[in-house]
């Protein structure tokens, strides 16, 4: 009998999980019907012949529309991606779900400041979103009351920051949000920097006239990542609470998770490309500002170190941190061009190049096999934030969310060819093999071959699960 499909995918090499099957994909109501060799029917029908399916990938760390805090010392930037861009982008470079953040101002409930993003994304997005929270202001109220019932809301996992002046957490305010998440079910991420040290070392960068962009790195040395790290594992492991460490930069911080995860804790950590292809060199020069993030990309010999923890468990997700300022005066240059670094908004941008660049430099280059760099930049992060069995894989039943790349296509990375509404990227002049040249969110094609197929508002707000991180029994 024949399956009535709405469209067949046929013809490509598939993965289905462990590795690339040669098999068709029906696709029936946006879900994945049948996975199987010589379907037949489908409305619409398309040829996939030497390409590869991959999953759409799941990017749980993207700044969209995210002004930096008004008491921060770059207030007044402004972010270049709104909700239409930055999905756009994600869209371009294979990414089919994205995790943006929701800051709480202090004073403002978790909820108000929910609803402000949501009135930001609604209709907007060509990707399916979620929102992370970031806990600024635990209140009483915050963490009884707000949490646990935003928690059942789909709204499953909230960041705090060990730095920023205007959203650094005490260490007893640390210990409360995990108290509450621990009792609710959600995931806690953390920005692992210690703000005295920062503080204390940009002071006297400062008095000794070191206040161009590349000194931004000796403000926030690795000892200041893996000080913060260690402490924010300690913090959780008192509580019993599980930890995912975001954007962990190099092997100081790097060691300190292995050796909490080879103690058994619940202790999870992501790092993006800028902790791989950027260097502190890129710091370097009248430009260096457009490589500015927290943490600094670090020397050159870090990143062996980030791959081997990506290739030994110790790393479980890439997310892009995607945190897009143009370089001119309504960003990075908010202050002028002679700014001291702690004037220039901190973040880059990465959610379209994200995927092609560890696809290239992981699995065309031997460093990660396909079914690593799908576990990293889809799987894992569908699974960590309650996204699975919908989202992050291939499989009978889950969203017909798919990334067609051609794993040969050659490309010199480009501003011009990126969908980001920023001006720059930090990637230009890189060589890079393969690249998605068609993406489906929920069976609907949303661009092909360099166009946009999909429509603003495509993209639905997604109501998350609980985390995926067994606790030790107790
Ligand atoms: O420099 C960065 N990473 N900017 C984005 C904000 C954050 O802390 O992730
Ligand atoms: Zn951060
Ligand atoms: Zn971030």
């Amino acid at each position: 009998m024949t399956q009535d499909f709405d469209s067949v995918i046929h013809g490509g090499e598939v993965f289905t999980g462990q590795g690339l099957v040669r098999c068709d994909i029906g696709i029936r109501g946006g879900r994945i019907a049948a996975l199987g060799e010589g379907l037949a029917g489908g409305r619409t029908r398309f040829d996939a012949a030497g390409r590869w399916v991959l999953p759409g990938g799941v990017d749980a760390h993207v700044h969209v529309d995210q002004p930096p805090n008004p008491g921060s010392a770059a207030r007044g930037a402004q972010m270049a991606d709104d909700f239409e861009s930055g999905s756009r982008s994600a869209a371009f470079g294979g990414t089919t779900t994205i995790i943006p953040f929701a800051p709480q101002f202090k004073g403002q409930t978790l909820r108000d400041a929910l609803a402000v993003y949501h009135a930001r994304a609604d209709g907007h997005s060509h990707v399916d979103y979620g929102f992370h929270m970031i806990v600024s202001d635990p209140t009483e109220a915050v963490l009884a009351d707000e949490l646990p019932a935003l928690v059942e809301e789909g709204y499953t996992s909230a960041k705090i920051y060990l730095t920023y002046e205007a959203l650094r957490l005490s260490d007893r305010q640390v210990l409360d949000v995990l108290d509450a998440s621990r009792g609710c079910g959600m995931l806690t991420m953390v920005h692992a920097e210690n703000l005295d040290c920062i503080l204390w070392l940009t002071d006297r960068l400062e008095r000794e006239g070191k206040t161009a962009p590349r000194h931004h790195a000796d403000s926030r040395p690795m000892l200041v990542e893996r000080e913060a790290t260690f402490r924010a594992v300690a913090l959780a492991e008192l509580v019993g609470a599980p930890l995912l460490i975001v954007h962990v930069s190099g092997r100081e911080a790097i060691d300190v998770i292995g050796q909490a995860r080879a103690r058994g804790l619940p202790v999870v950590a992501e790092t993006c490309p800028q902790y791989l292809f950027l260097s502190t060199d890129d710091l370097h020069g009248d430009e260096g500002a457009k490589c500015m993030c927290s943490p600094p990309p670090r020397a050159k010999e870090n990143a062996p170190f980030v791959w081997r923890g990506l290739q030994n468990g110790a790393l479980s997700l890439v997310s892009s941190d995607h945190a897009p300022y143009r370089f001119d005066e309504t960003g990075k240059l908010k202050y002028g061009p002679r700014a001291s670094f702690r004037f220039i908004a901190n973040g880059i941008p990465g959610v379209e190049t994200r995927m092609p660049l560890l696809f290239s430099e992981g699995v065309m280059a031997g460093r990660l096999t396909l079914a690593e760099f799908v576990e990293l930049c889809c799987t894992a992060p569908a699974r960590l934030y309650g996204l699975l069995p919908h989202k992050g894989q291939i499989a009978v039943g889950a969203d017909a969310d798919l990334a067609l790349w051609d794993p040969h296509r050659k490309t010199v990375i480009d501003n011009a060819l990126l969908h980001h509404n920023v001006d720059y990227t930090p990637y230009a002049g890189m060589d890079v093999t393969g690249w998605p040249t068609h993406v489906w969110l929920r069976g609907e094609l949303v661009c092909a071959d360099g166009e946009l197929r999909g429509q603003p508002g495509q993209g639905r707000f997604l109501r998350r699960g609980r985390h995926g991180i067994p606790l030790r029994s107790a």
